[in-house]
């Protein structure tokens, strides 16, 4: 039987623990994830892609079947070149249903040799996001739990940079 490989994809500004729950789960399914952080700067991210990638480099160092990777451009085409047969994305609540849904037909009907498999995140990351971690974060809240270690201490080292009076 053929090794399966899928990318899952996102901005990962920063990795959460509801991603590494989404790979873990993935990885009950797939030989090989690679994770692929967009590369777009239009979406005025906290961090650079290197930053995002090394975080997510050091949170999953113990899986020696994921890789991470940045890609530019289309979704489809990315997943193409790397032979990947599924893209692989979380589902929280129903509230994320009309973008995936929108953003797995598009992709289907772009190339319809790869599937979107969605995987139902673990019910106490269904209320976390990257964003909605940032924010919490930024004005001194406790993310403790929610997200890497390694990502704790970024957040914590840019809100500093990023705060004058500190
Ligand atoms: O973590 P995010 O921001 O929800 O991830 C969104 C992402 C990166 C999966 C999506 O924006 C994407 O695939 N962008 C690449 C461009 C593309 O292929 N667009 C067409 C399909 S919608």
């Amino acid at each position: 039987m053929s090794s399966k490989l899928a990318i899952y994809p996102g901005s990962f500004d920063p990795v959460t623990n509801g991603h590494i729950d989404i790979i873990v789960r993935g990885l009950k399914i797939f030989d090989r994830i690679v994770v692929g952080i967009l590369n777009n700067p239009e979406k005025n991210p906290l961090f650079t892609v290197t930053e995002r990638k090394a975080m997510l480099e050091a949170s999953l160092k113990s899986f020696t079947n994921v890789e991470v990777d940045t890609f530019d451009g289309l979704l489809v085409d990315y997943a193409l070149q790397r032979g990947a047969q599924a893209i692989l994305r979380g589902m929280r609540a129903v509230s994320d249903f009309e973008y995936e849904f929108q953003m797995a037909l598009m992709n289907r009907r772009l190339n319809r040799e790869i599937q979107t498999v969605f995987l139902m995140t673990g019910l106490r990351w269904i209320f976390t996001s990257s964003s909605i971690i940032k924010e919490a974060a930024r004005f001194g809240g406790n993310i403790n739990g929610m997200v890497p270690k390694v990502v704790n201490r970024q957040l914590q080292r840019k809100f500093a940079a990023l705060d004058p009076s500190s």
